[in-house]
């Protein structure tokens, strides 16, 4: 079967299409023949090496590269038809169409395990993009916006608004009866969803003064909640963005680290690490089956914004890096794109290949390989249209090395992450 190898910590481009064994379920596992599998986006900074593979969520915090657990196959959400069941399964799993948690790796592939507790059947009314697109997700958001206290009246700030958790907590925001809902998102399209989705207020916290824009939006109180799955100096700005007794909910790190808040400030409000906020497997599961049901019902929408095809996962985590991705970002392993998800464009896709290899080779504090800045030297001088065709504004990995400069001057926002 065809596997997406990730052989060692590195750029997207060390992302592989490689031949492994089918597996044989052991017991209590199954065996699913995988039709998608999701890509979350931790799973870019596991292989980037910002985050290890295996370990406690302290050591994701402090460890930059663990070499250990690689050579892996990622993905750990996959949707796709039950082919085999292993000792100790009920043996009615076979032919079931399925969505489930592989338990970690292994979803990038053809055929993937799973524990027969990560099983969940698809409900009738949704198809299988839809249902792996909610798996993690899913139950994320709901995990959140319970731990939150969402209610009537809350004003609610909500960090990568047009991504696949941020996507659904405006809507569960909005849902709770929330008097306001600030979306903050990168760039015009992520905007136009995250308002699309029922946030009252958006706002592109890539442009100098957003935190402005939050107080009017908020009419100089703050907020009593805030999302914040990005961390860092965003983290920071948020957190002094909280009204006195606000809810901070610390979800992630897009931005490569946590924000630490000071022991002064996190005596005015209520930190809820992401930790708390899953209480154990049966929680987990019933999250799982709620997200399933709300969006079956039509009550929740998963956004899938882009799917690849399984062997260019390198591309896509390249685009997901590059914060070009709307929603959710899905491989087809074996039923093509469908139609109105084709991936991005190829000169965005090229572009955003060469922006990850030059930040991972900032991340790990040397100059990018000669091999990099060589191939992005010999694409801009062909291909120079195919460059001018991309959005302004964002900074070009083509630029520095074009010009017989150092990359790292042309990838600002990099040398923070
Ligand atoms: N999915 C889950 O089940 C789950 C579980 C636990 C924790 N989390 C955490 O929740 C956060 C959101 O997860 P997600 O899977 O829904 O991802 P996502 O929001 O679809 O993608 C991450 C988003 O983070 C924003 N971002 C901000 N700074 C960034 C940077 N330096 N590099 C790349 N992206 C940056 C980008 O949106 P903008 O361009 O709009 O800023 C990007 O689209 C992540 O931190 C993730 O680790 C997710």
């Amino acid at each position: 079967m065809r596997v997406v190898i990730c052989e060692r910590p590195g750029p997207p481009g060390v992302l592989r299409i490689a031949e492994r064994p089918v597996p044989k379920p052991g017991p209590r596992e199954v065996l699913i023949e995988v039709a998608y599998a999701a890509i979350a986006f931790v799973e870019t900074q596991v292989r980037a090496g910002v985050v290890p593979a295996r370990g406690s969520s302290e050591a994701a915090r402090t460890s930059k590269v663990a070499q250990a657990a690689f050579p892996l196959v990622l993905g750990n959400a996959v949707a796709g038809t039950v082919v085999k069941v292993g000792p100790e399964v009920d043996p009615r799993w076979t032919g079931e169409r399925v969505v489930a948690s592989t338990g970690g790796s292994g979803g990038y592939a053809e055929y993937a395990l799973a524990p027969e507790k990560l099983l969940h059947l698809i409900p009738a009314e949704l198809d299988a993009p839809k249902a792996v697109a909610l798996l993690a997700d899913g139950r994320t958001a709901l995990a959140l916006a319970r731990a939150a206290r969402l209610k009537q009246g809350d004003r609610v700030l909500i960090t990568a608004a047009a991504g696949g958790v941020g996507s659904l907590l405006v809507q569960l925001a909005r849902a709770a009866g929330a008097a306001i809902v600030v979306g903050l998102a990168g760039g015009e399209k992520k905007l136009e969803l995250a308002r699309s989705l029922g946030a009252h207020a958006v706002i592109d916290y890539r442009r100098p003064g957003w935190e402005r824009a939050v107080w009017d939006a908020t009419r100089e109180l703050g907020v009593d909640v805030a999302f914040d799955g990005v961390g860092g100096a965003t983290g920071q700005a948020i957190v002094n963005l909280v009204a006195k007794g606000g809810r901070y909910l610390p979800h992630g790190m897009a931005s490569g680290e946590f924000y630490d808040v000071p022991p002064e400030k996190a005596r005015d409000l209520e930190i809820i690490p992401l930790r708390s906020v899953f209480t154990g497997p049966d929680q987990t599961r019933a999250l799982v089956e709620e997200a399933l049901r709300l969006a079956a019902s039509g009550r929740i929408r998963p956004v899938i914004g882009q799917v690849f095809p399984l062997e260019r996962a390198a591309e896509a985590h390249a685009a997901i890096e590059a914060r070009r991705t709307l929603g959710k970002t899905l491989l087809a392993v074996r039923t093509g794109v469908p139609p109105g998800n084709s991936p991005l464009h190829p000169a965005q896709t090229v572009r955003d290949t060469l922006h990850s290899a030059t930040r991972f080779a900032i991340r790990a504090n040397r100059e990018p390989t000669s091999s990099v800045t060589a191939s992005s030297r010999l694409i801009a001088h062909l291909f120079p249209r195919l460059f001018a065709q991309l959005p302004q504004g964002s900074a070009s990995p083509l630029r520095g090395a074009g010009a017989g400069g150092r990359i790292r001057q042309s990838c600002p926002d990099a040398a923070s992450t």
